[in-house]
């Protein structure tokens, strides 16, 4: 199981990648959908499926050109079963199973939430296991236990949106555009500390579990009743970007004094967020924890990362049968060996 070609098409970006047993990944492309979705204000599912069909094959043909490799040269395939977009999935399942199926070598459907959550082990300086992973994105906000490989545990999540998905909402409210978070993030740097104060939500009651819908109405009712210039977009930004990250940490810290980890992996999109580096790096210094992020370019999505799921998984022997099977919900708990 030397070379291991991967395809990610969960949402709205196209990606893939070639990872290698022993040089690790080489090379990684992506075609990104925010262009085709803006004008709507967030991910349209049959236009991003479209799209995925429409881009699956150049950027294939793109990585094998750049390795200089064949399809012959690949062992095994990689792609992403789910969790995502049904039709979104399809294109990249089809294709990858397809094309594993032509070439007689074996495929594997990776988890999306553990590609992202192994999306670190991708550096030259890889967390040690065990850890304390948080997972945030676009769709999901959860917090793990990671005792070893494939071992997850899940300690908390969100009863409602996904921070991410706050992010996004709340942006579109005050009239940015898709995707939100890095917008809104932006512009809080802009913004006058103090000015309006949001809820941390469940941050008073105990357990980790999450919920950012509350907030998110919170931020939407501040800006009706706001002057809704400049300065009072920028001022609520920081506003709501300072309540999301604060509860995000605040659920950390407990994460970690209940588990004893002495390591916290961040991964999924709103990793990218500067605000929520800095309130981390101050809690990895008050509790003696080490922080590990995947490098910024595979905080959000992207196919290396589903390569190296994949390799590990087919490493332990795991093989796809033939059938071309998505799974649009898929909880973390299935994949748990
Ligand atoms: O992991 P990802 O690419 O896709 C999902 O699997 O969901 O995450 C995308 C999410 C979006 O909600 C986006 O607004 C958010 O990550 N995001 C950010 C930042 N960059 C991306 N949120 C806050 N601050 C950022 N800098
Ligand atoms: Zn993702």
């Amino acid at each position: 199981m030397e070379t291991v070609l991967a395809f990610e098409t969960s949402c709205d970006d196209t990606a893939v990648a070639i990872y290698h047993a022993e040089q690790g990944l080489l090379t990684h492309h992506l075609h990104s959908q925010i262009a085709l979705h803006q004008p709507y204000g967030g991910v349209v599912p049959e236009l991003a499926s479209r799209d995925h069909s429409a881009h699956i094959v150049p950027l294939l043909d793109h990585a094998l050109a750049q390795t200089n490799r064949q399809l012959s040269d690949i062992d095994a395939i990689a792609y992403t079963k789910g969790p995502g977009l049904i039709g979104a999935l399809l294109v990249g399942a089809a294709f990858a199973r397809s094309l594993a199926f032509a070439q007689s070598i074996p495929s594997i459907g990776v988890h999306h939430l553990e590609a992202h959550m192994l999306a670190p082990m991708l550096e030259p300086e890889p967390p040690q296991y065990p850890f304390l992973v948080l997972l945030v994105s676009g769709g999901h906000t959860q917090l793990l236990s990671v005792k070893q490989a494939c071992h997850y545990e899940l300690l908390g999540e969100t009863l409602d949106d996904a921070v991410g998905e706050a992010f996004d909402k709340t942006a579109k409210v005050m009239g940015l555009p898709y995707p939100g978070g890095p917008q809104i993030a932006r512009l809080a740097e802009k913004g006058t500390p103090g000015r309006y104060v949001l809820p941390r939500p469940m941050t008073d009651r105990p357990g980790l579990d999450f919920s950012f819908s509350g907030l998110k109405t919170f931020a939407l009712r501040t800006y009706e009743s706001s002057a809704q210039d400049e300065q009072a977009k920028a001022d609520l930004a920081l506003a709501f970007e300072t309540a999301a990250i604060k509860t995000l940490a605040i659920k950390c810290e407990r994460a970690l004094n209940q588990t004893g980890h002495k390591t916290l992996v961040v991964a999924g999109g709103v990793a990218a967020n500067k605000h929520l580096r800095q309130e981390l790096s101050t809690l990895s210094e008050k509790l003696g924890v080490s922080i590990f992020y995947p490098r910024q370019e595979f905080c959000t999505d992207n196919a290396a990362m589903v390569a190296y799921a994949g390799f590990k998984r087919l490493s332990q022997g795991e093989r796809d049968d033939l059938t071309i099977d998505v799974r649009p919900r898929w909880s973390i708990q299935e994949v748990t060996l």
